[in-house]
């Protein structure tokens, strides 16, 4: 039974992938990790047991995005308003954020995976900064996938980190007010020199974005799914870029999927 529940479900997997088109798979997928305690509950477990599964999902989604030639993945692993959880689940997360780092480096490297945090530093305990550090000191000459994680990461807290610089460098005359424009701002973020996110993928069925990348996900073409953060694996993933593969992006224009003869 077990054997053929295996089976189906690797069937499964390889027929979504079948139906991919590798020409048209997103450069930036980003993706709201969420309903870690929600599947612990369900199964009677502490949350943190879902956030150690929910591990799991991270190791698998990365390991299938670098398989695919996907460029940038940014994961939201935690936000400053999680800071408000109790002590002791914010304890577990910080501690399982370092193991899975610790433990993945030596993967990173030879998968040549970039890692680099989004977030502020200011409020991390040093230990867990400096496994980040660690982490991006060792990877940043890799080419493959652009791994970002975003913790104590804040969508506005960005923009007015931005906003103050801009204001800095005006006061000091090295800006012109009317200079500032879309790309002075975006060069001014922690995603400068990234493209923004075509695809934003957001687990566990909200339908809210949380302050994850305000700024950059103008565009981007959301996926909610009822899915559990820790039951989001491969065929899942699959899934989701087989559903962004059909999405007709306008950008504000008109459609290019229209009869070209059609009239206008
Ligand atoms: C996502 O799962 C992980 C983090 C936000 C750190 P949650 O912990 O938010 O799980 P739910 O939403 O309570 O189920
Ligand atoms: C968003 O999930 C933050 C992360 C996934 C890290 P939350 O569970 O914190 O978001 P809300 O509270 O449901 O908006
Ligand atoms: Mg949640």
């Amino acid at each position: 039974m077990a054997m053929r529940i295996f089976n189906k479900s690797i069937s499964d997997e390889e027929y979504l992938y079948q139906q991919l088109d590798p020409a048209k798979l997103p450069t930036h997928v980003a993706i709201i990790m969420d309903g870690n305690g929600r599947w612990a509950g369900k199964r009677k477990l502490p949350r943190v047991a879902g956030h150690r599964e929910g591990a799991e999902s991270v190791r698998t989604i990365v390991e299938t995005a670098a398989r695919l030639g996907i460029q940038h993945l940014t994961l939201f692993a935690f936000s400053t308003e999680n800071w408000k959880r109790p002590k002791i689940e914010v304890r577990a997360l910080m501690d399982l954020l370092m193991e899975f780092i610790r433990q993945e480096i030596a993967t990173l490297k030879k998968n040549n995976i970039r890692f680099q945090m989004l977030g502020r530093s200011e409020g991390l305990h040093i230990s867990v900064l400096e496994q980040i550090r660690k982490a991006e000191l060792s990877t940043f000459q890799n080419t493959g996938l652009q791994l970002n994680i975003a913790i104590n990461y804040s969508g506005r807290a960005e923009i007015l980190d931005a906003c103050r610089e801009l204001a800095r460098e005006v006061a000091e005359g090295r800006l012109q007010a009317a200079d500032i424009n879309d790309e002075v701002i975006a060069n001014k973020l922690y995603t400068r020199a990234m493209p923004d996110p075509d695809l934003l993928i957001r687990t566990s069925g909200e339908m809210r974005v949380s302050n994850f990348l305000l700024w950059q996900i103008a565009y981007a073409e959301i996926y909610v799914t009822e899915k559990l953060w820790p039951d989001f694996r491969t065929a899942e993933f699959y899934q989701a870029l087989l559903a962004y593969q059909k999405r007709d992006r306008r950008f504000g224009g008109i459609s290019l999927l229209q009869d070209a003869t059609a009239p206008r």
